[in-house]
């Protein structure tokens, strides 16, 4: 028996070590994720629509997305993607709701959620809310951040650009859309000196006349802004791109070949090539100290630096 006993342990000797167990990744647990603020000063020039088209570029390239409906007065990308039966923020914010109630997957890796006017709610009582924590959690899932904003420029608007790493302002060729672009990028530049915004031109005849649109906003904002913007891309007009948003068909449409697809596509490899994935800060937590920087509201987060209160 002994000789036996012994024989099994000089086997088990010669067994190899078990391999240690698998740690599990966290993505983006590290590191809150970059984000992409959508913006521009007149409305209907396609800023929703190219959202959605960037953000499904985005998980095309294999990145967790999170597109961000930051029209705080007429949110409506779940119209446009035919979300149903979730919430939005400032409702799960009044009713005790957890946060996923408000996030819908609508493709694989790309997650929308609608903030309403959750986010000036959460500025004002940052610290009633579990709904903080669960905003940061839910950033640090993600690994870019496609903010879509309203029109104009309000302090939402205003704030989301500043907390954001790549602003993008879009513009149509109209001289009321290029006006009003400039007026959102001078506020953008007089608030913070080091944004730097870029331009999306969209639903022009021709590319030509694309150029000539970005070469008269660069001229302008040269002129008077002394900041020279880059034009990041040229979107022809498309009827079925239209269709597509009346039948809610833009994700679908997002799958062939379109001006607004190919652009999305050439944004999602600019965001690749030239910047990290990663960011130091929290979009979510800049973009709320941002609204807290209002007379009568405690500041509970530092503003990113060199940035001046909305209010001023
Ligand atoms: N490249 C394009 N070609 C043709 N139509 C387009 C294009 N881009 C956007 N559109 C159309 O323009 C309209 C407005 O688009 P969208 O809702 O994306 O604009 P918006 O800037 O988000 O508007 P709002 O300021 O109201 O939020 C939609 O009907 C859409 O189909
Ligand atoms: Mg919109």
């Amino acid at each position: 028996m002994a000789d036996q006993a012994q024989r099994l342990r000089e086997l088990m000797k010669q067994l190899p070590e078990p391999s240690p167990e698998p740690v599990p990744e966290i993505r983006g647990a590290a590191r809150p994720p970059l984000a992409v603020a959508i913006a521009s000063g007149k409305g209907g020039v396609g800023k929703s629509v190219l959202s959605v088209h960037l953000g499904q570029a985005l998980a095309e390239q294999k990145k967790d997305v999170l597109l961000v409906d930051a029209d705080c007065t007429l949110a409506n990308l779940d119209i446009l993607l035919d979300v149903r039966g979730r919430c939005r923020l400032h409702t799960a914010l009044d009713s005790g709701m957890r946060l996923n109630r408000c996030v819908a997957e609508c493709a694989p890796r790309l997650r929308l959620l609608s903030l309403g006017t959750g986010l000036g709610a959460l500025a004002q009582q940052a610290d009633e809310y579990g709904m903080r924590s669960q905003l940061q959690s839910l950033e640090e899932s993600a690994q870019v951040i496609v903010v879509d904003t309203g029109a104009g420029t309000a302090r939402m608007v205003l704030a989301a650009c500043l907390a954001a790493d790549l602003p993008l302002i879009v513009t149509t060729p109209d001289p009321t859309a290029m006006a009003d672009a400039y007026t959102l990028i001078k506020l953008l530049r007089s608030r913070r000196p080091d944004c730097l915004p870029e331009l999306i031109v969209n639903m022009v005849r021709t590319r030509e006349e694309g150029r000539e649109v970005a070469e008269k906003m660069r001229g302008v904002c040269a002129k008077f802004l002394h900041f020279e913007i880059k034009p990041l891309a040229v979107i022809c007009s498309d009827r079925a791109t239209a269709n597509a948003v009346r039948e809610r068909r833009v994700l679908e449409r997002g799958r062939h070949f379109s001006p607004v697809r190919r652009a999305a596509a050439q944004i999602a490899e600019h965001i690749r090539r030239s910047r990290g994935l990663a960011r130091q800060s929290s979009f979510f937590a800049a973009a709320i100290a941002l609204l807290c920087a209002e007379p009568g509201v405690s500041m509970r987060v530092r503003p990113p630096a060199e940035c001046v209160p909305l209010h001023a």
